[in-house]
């Protein structure tokens, strides 16, 4: 699949089969979030994997507990503020880092969402797993084998994003 493709065929998934991710992948899912770009690459991304009684302990903190338990893993995806060096530029690195992880799971025939809701609980949490003030938790990643078949997603119209002067060729984008 085209790298374009890629990016336009991932869909949030929140159910999983009972399918068990092997470690090597989890592995490669991490690396795919260790290589993405930051502010004097200072990396400030912090990872923690979840598995089953890690994961029924995090359900209780969110309202999206079925995901959660549903799962076959989780990777909590902090920011080290000791690592920190412009808060802003290092929470888009974050981002970009969950967005590699996103993709590298789609491109294995995994699924994944994106949970932030679950940040309304991100103190609790840290005491829960017994964590450093220095790591503030940015997302969860829920993934696993997905159970259904991945839906068309929507987006806006090219046409409405483009503020001015570029000038995009006669419905060509519509064609990718
Ligand atoms: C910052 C962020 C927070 C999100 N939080 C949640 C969430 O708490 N629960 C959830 O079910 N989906 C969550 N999502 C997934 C979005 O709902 C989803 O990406 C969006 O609807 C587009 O759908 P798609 O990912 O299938 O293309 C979140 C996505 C982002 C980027």
């Amino acid at each position: 699949m085209d790298t374009l493709n890629l990016i336009k065929s991932r869909r949030s998934v929140r159910k999983f089969t009972k399918y068990v991710i092997p470690r090597c992948t989890i592995e490669k899912i991490l690396e795919s979030g260790r290589w993405a770009p930051s502010g004097l690459n200072n990396q400030p991304w912090r990872f923690m994997v979840l598995e089953s009684g890690g994961k029924d302990e995090l359900a209780e903190y969110t309202k999206y507990s079925q995901i959660i338990k549903n799962a076959d893993k989780i990777i909590l995806v902090f920011i080290d503020k000791k690592a920190s060096y412009n808060y802003e530029k290092d929470l888009m690195a974050i981002g970009a880092c969950i967005q590699n992880m996103l993709l590298y799971i789609h491109s294995q025939k995994l699924g994944a969402c994106w949970l932030g809701e679950i940040l309304n609980k991100r103190d609790e949490i840290n005491k829960l797993f017994k964590l450093n003030d220095n790591l503030q938790l940015q997302a969860a990643i829920a993934m696993g084998k997905p159970a259904t078949h991945l839906k068309q997603g929507k987006r806006k119209n090219l046409e409405n994003l483009i503020l001015k002067r570029y000038k995009l060729q006669a419905a060509s984008h519509k064609l990718l």
